[in-house]
């Protein structure tokens, strides 16, 4: 009896532990999430370099919420950094901006062998990237 209530407890720890480290990189609120991108033109499996929805209202909405849902939290409410990560509203538009931007968000940013961004690959499809970078355009400032 002892022996089960002892692993159970192991059990327990080892669990406790991985929401430890989850909550450390997602910074204790709000966890990624999937966005719905229905509606949408669908793009493929092949990444684009350039922004395909640039100044698509349905994309624009889109990306205000998948923002909200996945970017605010390092990045700050409606694009206006807290300082914890760069103001993006200052990333430039077009397609010079574009291919930085596909690349930080579908890779992440790793410095010095320490993670400072999560790659979102395997949490947003390329429409809900897309999406999100038309509304930063919306938001652009020098
Ligand atoms: C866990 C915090 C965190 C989250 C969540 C996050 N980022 Fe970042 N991001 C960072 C940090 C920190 C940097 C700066 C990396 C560096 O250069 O040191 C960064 C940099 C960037 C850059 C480059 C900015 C520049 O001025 O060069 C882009 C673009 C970007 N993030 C987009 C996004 C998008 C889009 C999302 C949501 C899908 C997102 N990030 C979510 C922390 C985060």
């Amino acid at each position: 009896m002892a022996i089960g209530y002892r692993s159970i407890a192991c059990v327990c720890i080892a669990v406790m532990s991985v929401f430890a480290v989850t909550n450390v990189f997602g910074h204790g609120d709000v966890q990624p999430q999937a966005v719905d991108t229905t509606g949408l033109e669908p793009l493929g499996d092949e990444w684009l370099a350039e922004n395909p929805y640039s100044g698509n209202e349905l994309a624009i909405k889109i990306g205000q919420d998948g923002y909200a849902k996945n970017c605010a939290r390092c990045h700050g409410l409606e694009a206006v950094s807290g300082g914890l990560a760069p103001d993006l509203r200052e990333l430039e538009p077009g397609a010079e901006g574009d291919e930085w931007y596909i690349d930080l968000t579908r890779n992440g940013y790793v410095q010095n062998g320490v993670p400072k961004m999560p790659g979102f690959e395997d949490i947003l499809n390329q429409e809900a990237m897309w999406a999100i970078r038309a509304w930063l355009e919306t938001k652009f400032e020098q």
